[in-house]
């Protein structure tokens, strides 16, 4: 069997309640630089991130209820990590592998273009220690 090998670790999301307050406490409490909020309505999502250089810290909100994060926001109002994402070299081969393991890809398991211009998948916290995983293809 062929393995397939995560690289880095890309960025950890944390979903807030407000992004402001966010970027104002950050900013205060570890002299960050946090980015400019970025909305990306294809994703139902706001985002600013601090670049950390070895990775990236995402903050997400929702655009509405109906996005994929709005659930998770009510059930943590006071914000929470949402999702590691590592890179993969090959996101066809690892989803591949991992299928052949019996672990579950979200939805129907087609890499789709995630936020930031890159193929992701996402993977099944029942299978992964209770930890929303996106691999993305770099
Ligand atoms: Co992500």
């Amino acid at each position: 069997r062929k393995y397939f090998m995560i690289e880095k670790l890309n960025h950890v999301a944390i979903v807030v309640p407000d992004l402001m307050k966010a970027k104002l406490l950050y900013e205060g409490a570890f002299g960050a630089k946090v980015s400019d909020v970025k909305t990306l309505p294809e994703h139902g999502v706001s985002t600013m991130f601090v670049d950390l250089g070895s990775t990236k810290i995402e903050f997400l909100h929702p655009l509405s209820d109906v996005s994929p994060i709005s659930r998770f926001l009510k059930k943590n109002p006071n914000g929470s990590i949402h999702h590691l994402c590592y890179e993969v070299e090959s996101i066809k081969e690892a989803v591949k592998s991992l299928r052949e393991l019996g672990l579950s890809i979200l939805g129907d398991g087609t890499p789709k273009i995630g936020a930031h211009g890159n193929l992701v998948v996402f993977l099944h916290p029942k299978d992964f220690l209770g930890t929303l995983i996106e691999l993305e293809q770099v």
